[in-house]
C-alpha cells in the first residue's frame, strides 16, 4: 500500500507549506504528468494564470511538466504528505489511494464528454472530492476533460479483440483497467507513466492507450504506429491540491484556489472541443494509421461490462450506486 495514512499528513508540512501559512507572497509547486502542448498542461497554464490574477498578483505557481516532480502516483502520495503543493494527473492513477474513484474509469461509464461533464460537476463529482480528501489526503480543485483513451501498438491494425490477443499492452496500475484487458483476452503489463515512452520505444510493450492529446503532447508517434479509436474510458485528469497545504492558507487564498480551478476546468471542456480533431489530423499526417473496431465494438464492450462490473460493485458502494449514477446519466440500470 503506497499511500500514507492521512494522519501522518499533518506531521509532515514541509517548509514551502509553512511559509505559506504565515500569507507572505508564495510560489506553489504544480506537478504535470504530462508534457508541453497537453491537455494537463492547458489546464496548468489556466489555473496559474487565475490564481495569480485572484489573489491580486501576490501567489504566483511553477509547473513541472513530464514528470519531473515525479512518477504521477507518486505526486499524490507527496502531495498527501504536504511535501508538493499541487498535481495535474490523470483520474486512473488517483484510483489506487481512493478506491470510489474508480467509478470514473470503470468500463464504458462515461460515453461522452457531456457524461463526464456531469459526473465530475454534479453530486458524484462532490461526493469523490470528499472521499479523495479523507482516502488520499487531497482535494480535487479542478478538471481536464481529455477525450477517450484510445488504443496504440506498434505492430499491426487491430479491429478486433482477435487482433489484440499477440500484443503486449501497457496499463497503468489501475486494478479496473488491468481487469478490463483480462476480459478482452490478455494479460496486461502494469507500468508506471514515466516509464511508457521508454517501455515502448525499447520493445518492453508494444502499445498503450491514452486520448489522442496526450498521445500527440508525448510525441507516441514516433514509437507506434497504428491506432484503434475505441471508447471504453474518456479520460478525465484532476487538478489536486494537498489537503494539508490547503487548510494552511487563509480563507481568500483557499478561496482563490478553488475559483481559479473553476475557471480552468470551464476552459479545458472548450479546448479538447477545439483541439481534438485538429490533433488527430497531425498524428495522422505524422504517419500514425487510425482504425475502428470492426463490429462498432460490441463484444468489447459487452465482455467488459459483463466481466468488470460486477467485481467492483461493492468497491464503487454497490450496485444501487451505480444505478443512480447511470440514471443521472439518463442511461438504463444494471
Ligand atoms: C496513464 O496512462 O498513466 C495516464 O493516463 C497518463 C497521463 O497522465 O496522461
Amino acid at each position: 500500500q503506497r499511500f500514507v495514512k492521512p494522519l501522518t499528513v499533518a506531521l509532515c508540512l514541509t517548509a514551502a507549506a509553512v511559509t505559506s501559512s504565515l500569507a507572505q507572497a508564495a510560489t506553489f509547486r504544480v506537478a504535470v504528468g504530462d508534457g508541453a502542448g497537453s491537455a494537463q498542461h492547458a489546464l496548468g497554464l489556466k489555473f496559474a494564470e487565475e490564481f495569480k490574477a485572484k489573489t491580486g498578483g501576490k501567489h504566483d505557481t511553477k509547473l513541472f511538466l513530464n514528470g519531473q516532480l515525479g512518477d504521477e502516483q507518486a505526486t499524490v502520495n507527496d502531495a498527501s504528505m504536504g511535501l508538493l503543493d499541487f498535481s495535474i494527473l490523470a483520474i486512473n492513477n488517483v484510483t489506487p489511494f481512493s478506491p470510489t474513484v474508480g467509478v470514473l474509469t470503470l468500463p464504458y461509464m462515461m460515453q461522452s464528454l457531456d457524461d463526464a461533464v456531469k459526473l465530475t460537476q454534479g453530486e458524484v463529482g462532490k461526493e469523490l472530492t470528499e472521499n479523495t480528501i479523507r482516502d488520499a489526503g487531497v482535494r480535487i480543485v479542478g478538471w481536464t476533460y481529455t477525450g477517450f483513451r484510445v488504443l496504440t501498438n506498434s505492430k499491426h491494425p487491430v479491429n478486433s479483440l482477435q487482433d489484440l490477443q499477440d500484443l503486449k499492452i501497457r496499463v497503468p496500475q489501475n486494478e479496473i483497467m488491468i481487469d478490463t484487458y483480462r476480459a478482452w483476452g490478455i494479460n496486461p503489463t502494469p507500468m508506471a507513466w514515466s516509464e511508457t515512452f521508454t517501455g515502448l520505444q525499447l520493445g518492453v510493450v508494444d502499445g498503450q492507450d491514452n486520448p489522442y492529446l496526450t498521445i500527440y503532447s508525448m510525441k507516441f508517434d514516433e514509437v507506434q504506429k497504428y491506432i484503434t479509436d475505441i471508447r471504453y474510458l474518456f479520460s478525465i485528469e484532476p487538478l489536486v491540491v494537498s489537503e494539508a497545504v490547503y487548510q494552511s492558507q487563509p480563507a481568500d487564498v483557499q478561496q482563490a484556489i478553488l475559483e481559479a480551478g473553476k475557471a480552468a476546468t470551464e476552459h479545458s471542456a472548450k479546448w479538447l472541443v477545439e483541439q481534438e480533431d485538429k490533433i488527430k489530423a497531425e498524428l495522422t499526417s505524422k504517419g500514425m494509421e487510425i482504425t475502428t473496431p470492426a463490429d462498432g465494438e460490441k463484444e468489447w464492450m459487452d465482455k467488459a461490462v459483463e466481466q468488470v462490473w460486477p467485481k467492483y460493485y461493492e468497491q464503487l458502494g454497490g450496485k444501487e450506486k451505480l444505478n443512480e449514477i447511470l440514471t443521472s446519466l439518463g442511461r438504463d440500470t444494471i
